[in-house]
């Protein structure tokens, strides 16, 4: 049986810097024993431990999908010890990664479904996992329409520019790009904060259709009332919590609410099961 303390040895490949702040960088690893890729199979929206050594462990989302073989990536934003260490790291450098953990969007219920994903700010990791395993030829007939309302604050704080670009060219899915404000007058998307973007551009709620919804807890909180009027039953609206975690296994007790562990019960959860959590996310 595998330890799941123990994480998988890793080489960081390619460092991408992500925004024009340079504080969002996306990391590319891969396995130095081949055989641990298949053991790390994950399905998107589920995240890792990455840990640097001597320094600590850091739960971050699998922005990568599990249709892209021979790499895993993670877009990771600078806010303390362990953020920074791995920012100042180069490509080369061993660290390690413990996972996958946690439970993913419900692909299962998804299919047949439309998916309107919307997201704000880094947290879109986890949703450009899910757009890239959505479009996979092999398995974009199994969703009808996608929909991706992403804000972001200016065009230079977007995450995966160009692969934003090429999804808007493409006619299989409906690309809503916007941003707080700009002075770009070659900015040709949209203008105006994501709860509004969502008023004007996402379809109505249906027993067909599911909203997938990360990011910053204000965007959350003013998405939720334009969701309701759009009439999206809360039991297919989809979210995924961020809580400080220390073992990502259910053990520590670090981040549970209520009875659920966010990292092992969660971190994606319909609305209509947070309704029923006590209000500590
Ligand atoms: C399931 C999950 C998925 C995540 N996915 C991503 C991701 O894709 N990309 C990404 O950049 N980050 C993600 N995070 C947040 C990330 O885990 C924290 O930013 C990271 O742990 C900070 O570690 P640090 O050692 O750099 O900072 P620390 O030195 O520990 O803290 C620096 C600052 O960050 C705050 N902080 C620390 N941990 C968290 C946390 N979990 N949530 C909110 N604030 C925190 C602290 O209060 C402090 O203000 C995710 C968190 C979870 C639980
Ligand atoms: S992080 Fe330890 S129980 Fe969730």
């Amino acid at each position: 049986m595998l330890n799941p303390y123990l994480p998988f040895p890793v080489a960081i490949d390619e460092i991408i810097t992500e925004t024009e702040d340079k504080n969002l960088k996306s990391f590319k690893f891969v396995f130095l024993n081949p055989e641990d890729e298949e053991k790390f199979s994950y399905r998107a929206g589920q995240f890792a431990e990455l840990s640097v050594t001597g320094k600590g462990e850091i739960p971050i989302g699998i922005a990568s999908s599990p249709t892209e073989k021979g790499y895993v990536m993670f877009t990771v934003n600078k806010v303390g010890l362990v953020s920074s260490c791995l920012h100042s790291m180069k490509a080369g450098d061993i660290m390690g990664i413990r996972g996958p953990l946690g439970n993913w969007y419900p692909w299962d219920v998804l299919e047949g479904k439309n998916v309107v994903i919307i997201g704000g700010g880094f947290a879109f990791t986890t949703l450009r996992s899910s757009i890239v395993y959505m479009l996979d030829p092999a398995n974009r007939k199994k969703f009808n329409d996608i929909h991706v309302i992403y804000g972001a604050r200016t065009p230079g704080m977007l995450l995966y520019r160009e692969e934003l670009t090429a999804w808007e060219k493409r006619d299989d899915i409906h690309m809503h790009i916007t941003v707080d404000g700009t002075d770009d007058p070659d900015w040709k998307y949209n203008v105006g904060f994501v709860p509004t973007i969502t008023e004007q551009k996402a379809p109505p709620g249906s027993a067909d259709t599911y909203a997938i919804v990360c990011g910053p807890p204000i965007m959350i909180k003013f998405t939720q009332p334009v969701l309701d009027n759009l009439n999206y039953s809360h039991d297919h609206i989809i979210m995924s919590l961020e809580m400080r975690m220390k073992c990502g296994i259910g053990i520590c007790g670090r981040c549970n609410i209520g009875k659920e562990y966010v990292c092992k019960d969660g971190p994606v959860f319909t609305l209509a099961q947070l309704n029923e959590m006590p209000r500590e996310y």
